[in-house]
């Protein structure tokens, strides 16, 4: 990780909205960018005027980064993310967590598409992560400690903020949207799995399956923010599905999930901030 890079990111950002508070962070995953509608932006900057951060290689992401107050709640979104398989490293992955425990920022929400294994979810429907399994065989804090992640070894036995879970679930039930909850494991991709791959990982525990999302999670409850997730399945696992896997089927599915998507994360914003009252 190239703290230098994370810095300039931070600088850059403190520059640009001295008067950046933000309470939040949203990181929108693919095919999540235009969820982005649900709040009122008052400001936006494109990823490839932040230092480090690049532009998103990824269709359906689409590389802003959008400032918004909704419900009083200052919110910086991140309308696309940087995944460890585009082969930059860990600095473009990290830099949304690292801008924003540096500008205060005490909540993430994570949201990314996801491969189905549990037989009770179908393609649309929303899992609300409650744990995961790192199968990336790397992650973005081995190197030399910064104390800007927390300790040496932070605990990992609470990732997903169980308050946030709760609130996720009420914005749901407000919504009438049935949210599920599961297991998430993520592997670097950038392919998707093999048939045998998603039998064991479904053996491991696993209800959902990804490329992305475990690592920034990571970094978020090491620096000691509150992390929620949300996955939408936009596909069958391999093996499961009776077609081939393609990202096309990804981007479809969560266009047709979109009206759903943008109602139950600006309720739960909604939530959010009648809890913090
Ligand atoms: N596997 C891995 N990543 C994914 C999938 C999948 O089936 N669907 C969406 N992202």
């Amino acid at each position: 990780m190239n703290y230098a890079t994370l810095e300039s990111a931070a600088k850059f950002l403190k520059q640009k909205w001295p008067e950046a508070r933000p309470v939040c962070g949203l990181i929108l995953g693919s095919g999540w960018s235009d969820v982005v509608e649900a709040f009122d932006i008052e400001d936006q900057v494109s990823y490839e005027e932040i230092p480090g951060l690049g532009k998103t290689g990824v269709v359906g992401h689409a590389g802003r980064l959008a400032r918004g107050t909704p419900f009083g709640m200052e919110t910086l979104i991140f309308q696309g993310r940087r995944h460890y398989y585009e082969g930059e490293g860990w600095t473009p992955v990290a830099i949304p967590l690292y801008v924003l425990k540096q500008l205060g920022a005490d909540i993430v929400v994570l949201t990314n598409a996801a491969g189905g294994i549990r037989s009770d979810m179908k393609p649309g429907d929303l899992m609300i992560i409650k744990d995961h399994i790192n199968n990336f065989r790397d992650n973005p804090l081995l190197g030399e400690h910064n104390p800007v992640w927390g300790p040496r070894f932070p605990d990992q036995s609470r990732v997903y903020n169980a308050e946030l879970r709760d609130l996720l679930k009420k914005a749901g039930d407000a919504v009438s949207e049935k949210l599920f909850e599961g297991v998430y494991l993520a592997s670097t991709g950038p392919l998707y799995e093999t048939p045998a791959e998603i039998q064991a990982y479904k053996t491991l525990g696993a209800d959902a399956v990804g490329m992305s999302t475990v690592p920034e999670a990571m970094l978020a409850n090491a620096a000691g923010m509150r992390v929620a997730a949300l996955s939408c399945i936009t596909n069958l696992a391999a093996g499961i599905s009776a077609t081939d896997l393609t990202h096309e089927e990804v981007t479809e599915t969560t266009k047709a999930a979109m009206s759903r998507m943008k109602k139950v994360l600006g309720q739960f914003w909604k939530e959010l901030a009648n809890a913090r009252r």
